[in-house]
């Protein structure tokens, strides 16, 4: 049978803690799995924002979750007025600025922040553009900073590219560090393969 994929394990933890209505997060949309996952779990009333720093990758997830979802989705950028009645805003910002991207009131309620390092897994994608450790730190704080008590972070390292073991280093030492009165951190890992894709997760406390 095997066990769970990482990323069906990411899914299976944050589809435990996410209700309709929440406000969630991709902090990585790419080509927007995990943000139509997160539209679906968070559902109409639910709102889901999402990061990017590719034009192309928000894109792909657009088309993703109009296709999935079609008019039960709400899809804006969040500069318009619109963006007040959107269900899916989608951001070309850094998740570096996520605590600064996302509405003052939502601070300390948000139910799931997604993270997907690497690159934009698309045929045409420059794999050149990586995540990187000096955003991703500062993206985790943000993170642990807008979540609930009880709320769930997942982070899917991918050790196996250039540049991705170092972040994937530095990841893992500053979840380590985390005071348990903060967040509980756990990790799950193939540990045969060194270079396989592995994940961790943060509960806020
Ligand atoms: C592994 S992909 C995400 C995969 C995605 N979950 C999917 O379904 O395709 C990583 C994404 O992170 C994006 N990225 C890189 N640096 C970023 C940053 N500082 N802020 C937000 N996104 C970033 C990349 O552009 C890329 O699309």
């Amino acid at each position: 049978m095997g066990f769970l994929s990482v990323l069906s394990f990411a899914h299976k933890l944050v589809k435990e803690r996410v209700r309709s209505g929440d406000a969630v997060v991709d902090a990585t949309v790419g080509t927007g799995v995990d943000t139509l996952f997160l539209a679906q779990a968070a559902g109409e009333t639910g709102t889901v924002y999402g990061f990017d720093i590719q034009p192309q990758a928000l894109a792909l997830a657009e088309e993703r979750l109009r296709k999935a979802l079609g008019e039960r989705c709400r899809i804006a950028d969040g500069s318009g007025p619109e963006g007040g009645r959107a269900n899916v805003r989608l951001l070309l910002r850094s998740h570096a600025e996520l605590a600064a991207a996302l509405p003052a009131p939502l601070h300390g309620r948000i139910a799931a922040v997604m993270f997907n390092l690497g690159y934009l897994p698309a045929a045409f994608a420059d794999t050149g553009v990586i995540t990187l450790a000096e955003t991703t730190l500062p993206a985790l704080e943000g993170a642990l900073a807008v979540l609930k008590p009880g709320g769930i972070a997942t982070i899917v390292l991918y050790p196996g590219h250039e540049g991705g073991g170092a972040e994937a280093d530095a990841v893992e030492r500053w979840c380590a560090a985390l005071p348990g009165t903060t967040a509980q951190a756990v990790i799950y890992r193939m540990l045969q393969k060194s270079d396989a894709p592995y994940m961790i997760a943060l509960e806020k406390k």
